[in-house]
């Protein structure tokens, strides 16, 4: 009897084993199709077919202000490293020795079986230096004469032939722009939060190095991979193999065809940096590498550090910030190969991943990083693209509107050589041109293959999804255009509103009260202005979407929940009218906040549309700031 329960059991479980196996193998085949299809339907849909009008996203905005605070400086100071490398070179400090006569060291490689597997190889006895061949990662155990001991592991740039010879100026095509590739980010960085917390950095780079911020850069899915696929890629996850872990009969991620192959079949030495393996972009929720993908690939290191990280003070790999030992390496990189051309993507999320203020304290740090870049010369041949996936992603901030909002409006930034602008004037022009419009991680790529080998051509032609950023995108384009689906779409929707509502006299009363005021203390020469006619008005609001997000129904990131309450605090207008005496013609934004049924205007924000010409005359030497507002009672 006892036999018969076992059997009972025993077909049960098989039974359940073999539905569930061939569930999973059914799904992993058709959802990916499924939901393909379905996301390029709701984009036809309900995505605003109107030109995209961005959000107003104020950096002191209150909403967003009370999640942020000050960090303390990351302070490795307390822990000495007795060795260091340089490019392949380990050396024992001179210092140290100094103080504490000849070390003895073992330096043991450290070898990558796959994306989860490292070994050690064969260990190396000395007492001077080392030199890295066979790997970037070496695990050093140092014992001094008086037998105090040190261990580490520490990275560095592997000398190799192969990738010598293979790699070559000579081998990169005639018609590319012949650049080195620096594409450096940091995890949920949005463009505020980048002014906001690395302010050094964002004016060195723009205002020093002039630097090109995408005002209008929007991204086109949920999370770093569908964030970076399309960057790196040109296709979103659905549309590649499928390479997710918790499915069977999935591939490696070696399957997708990344942009650092390209390069690399090109002459270029390649690079892959990424820190926290853990929850790696293509390791995490799918499966990872087989081969190496890229020439050097720091994925072995941050493996290898992890189990010893507790030794050293917070945030610190012995004296070392960790997010330095990242940039460190990309510096390295730059100089060990500095005559051959370089593509290298470097991706940093300790610091920015799970903390909104964390990354202030790296702003000194990427400051230096990118005065040693400009000054060693790096920048003179190399297109430097400073970026983040997406914005701040978790808790409260993304209950609020103006949240969501930069969410979906990361940091991204293109520096080129300064004599770039003269040698590729139009393209250049076009780049300039594009940075206020609607832009995405497909035109990334696009724009990146054209550094490899130029093919697009002067307009851009909105049919296509992804558009070079060298060519000139018409400013018209939409997030359907865009392939950008409506909860994504952080453009504002906008209506026309009528004009007999109570709303639109208010609306011009204040700008009227709002330009009288400005020139009251002038009323004996500046005219008291009256409302002649209204022309239009318009109110441009949160899409309904992107207000009803909520999070993600599936692991995956592929299905929305659409049933968030996100409250919203304000209403945009823009308004145009006429104003008497002098016919003048005027258009501002006034927000609306609903809390306490104010409307917000500033001078500035007012601008004159039709000229002023002698109108202004009396006051136009004295008082030039004047000249839009006021219409001269005297000549
Ligand atoms: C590095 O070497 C030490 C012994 O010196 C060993 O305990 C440790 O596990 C090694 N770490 C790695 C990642 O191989
Ligand atoms: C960049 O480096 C060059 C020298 O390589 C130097 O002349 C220039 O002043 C530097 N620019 C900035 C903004 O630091
Ligand atoms: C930068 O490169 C250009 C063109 O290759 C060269 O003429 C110029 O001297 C370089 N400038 C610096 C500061 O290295
Ligand atoms: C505006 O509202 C008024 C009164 O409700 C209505 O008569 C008029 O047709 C509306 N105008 C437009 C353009 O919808
Ligand atoms: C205009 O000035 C008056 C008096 O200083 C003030 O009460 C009012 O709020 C101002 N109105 C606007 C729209 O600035």
């Amino acid at each position: 009897m006892c036999y018969k329960r076992f059997f009972t059991i025993l077909l049960i479980t098989i039974t359940l084993s073999l539905l569930i196996y061939t569930n999973y193998r059914w799904k992993s085949s058709n959802d990916q199709n499924a939901r393909f299809l379905e996301i390029k339907e709701t984009i036809r849909r309900y995505s605003n077919p109107a030109a995209c009008k961005q959000p107003n996203l104020p950096l002191n905005s209150p909403e967003i202000m009370e999640f942020l605070h000050d960090v303390p400086p990351i302070d490795c100071n307390s822990w000495i490293d007795w060795v260091q490398c340089k490019g392949s070179e380990c050396s024992i400090k001179e210092e140290i020795e100094t103080q504490k006569g000849k070390l003895k060291c073992a330096f043991t490689n450290i070898i990558r079986t796959d994306d989860f597997q490292i070994t050690d190889a064969d260990t190396v006895n000395t007492d001077s230096y080392y030199k890295l061949e066979e790997s970037d990662v070496v695990n050093v155990s140092c014992t001094a004469s008086d037998s105090t001991t040190w261990k580490s592991i520490l990275t560095g740039i592997r000398l190799n032939k192969e990738i010598w010879d293979r790699s070559g100026w000579q081998y990169v095509p005639r018609d590319g722009l012949r650049l080195n590739v620096l594409m450096f980010g940091f995890d949920s960085i949005s463009r505020n939060t980048f002014i906001r917390k690395l302010p050094k950095s964002y004016l060195y780079l723009t205002k020093h190095l002039g630097g090109l911020v995408l005002k209008g850069y929007n991204i086109v899915g949920d999370g770093t991979p569908q964030a970076l696929t399309p960057i790196l890629t040109g296709k979103t996850e659905l549309e590649l193999p499928d390479v997710r872990k918790r499915f069977i009969h999935t591939q490696n991620v070696d399957v997708y065809p990344f942009i650092w192959n390209d390069f690399q079949e090109n002459g270029y030495v390649t690079a892959f940096l990424e820190d926290l393996p853990s929850t790696g972009i293509y390791q995490y929720r799918l499966k990872g590498f087989l081969k190496q993908p890229t020439d050097h690939y720091m994925r072995p290191y941050y493996m290898a550090i992890g189990k010893e990280l507790y030794k050293w003070p917070r945030l610190c790999v012995g004296e070392t910030p960790r997010h330095k030992v990242m940039l460190n390496y990309i510096e390295q990189f730059f100089s060990v190969y500095k005559s051959k051309p370089k593509f290298l993507f470097g991706f940093h999320g300790e610091l920015s991943h799970d903390n909104y203020n964390l990354i202030g304290a790296a702003d000194d740090d990427v400051l230096q990083f990118l005065k040693n870049l400009n000054n060693s010369g790096v920048l003179n041949d190399t297109v430097l693209i400073l970026m983040a996936d997406h914005g701040h992603r978790f808790g409260k901030i993304r209950n609020t509107i103006q949240g969501k909002q930069e969410e979906r409006l990361p940091f991204f930034s293109f520096r080129f050589p300064e004599w770039f602008a003269h040698k590729h004037e139009e393209i250049y022009k076009n780049f300039q041109s594009n940075l206020d419009t609607l832009t995405t991680p497909f035109d990334i790529y696009a724009t990146l293959k054209d550094v490899l080998e130029f093919r697009s051509p002067i307009d851009g032609d909105l049919k296509n999804r992804a558009i070079s950023l060298f060519s000139k995108i018409p400013p018209q384009r939409s997030c359907a255009q865009a392939n950008i689906e409506p909860h994504w779409c952080a453009c504002m929707d906008w209506e026309n509103v009528n004009l007999t509502l109570d709303i639109v006299t208010r609306l011009a009363d204040t700008m009227v009260t709002t330009i009288n005021n400005y020139t009251a203390d002038h009323r004996e020469i500046c005219a008291t202005l009256r409302v002649s006619k209204i022309e239009w008005v318009t109110k441009m609001k949160p899409s309904e979407q992107l207000v009803k997000f909520n999070k993600n129904l599936d692991a995956d990131g592929f299905v929305a929940d659409l049933s968030a309450h996100t409250k919203v605090l304000s209403h945009t207008y823009q308004i145009k009218l006429q104003t008497v005496p002098g016919d003048s013609i005027f258009e501002a934004s006034i927000t609306h906040h609903l809390k306490d049924d104010r409307l917000d205007l500033k001078i500035a924000d007012i601008s004159r549309v039709n000229k002023y010409g002698a109108q202004a005359r009396c006051i136009e030497n004295t008082y030039p700031n004047l000249r839009k507002y006021c219409y001269c009672l005297t000549d």
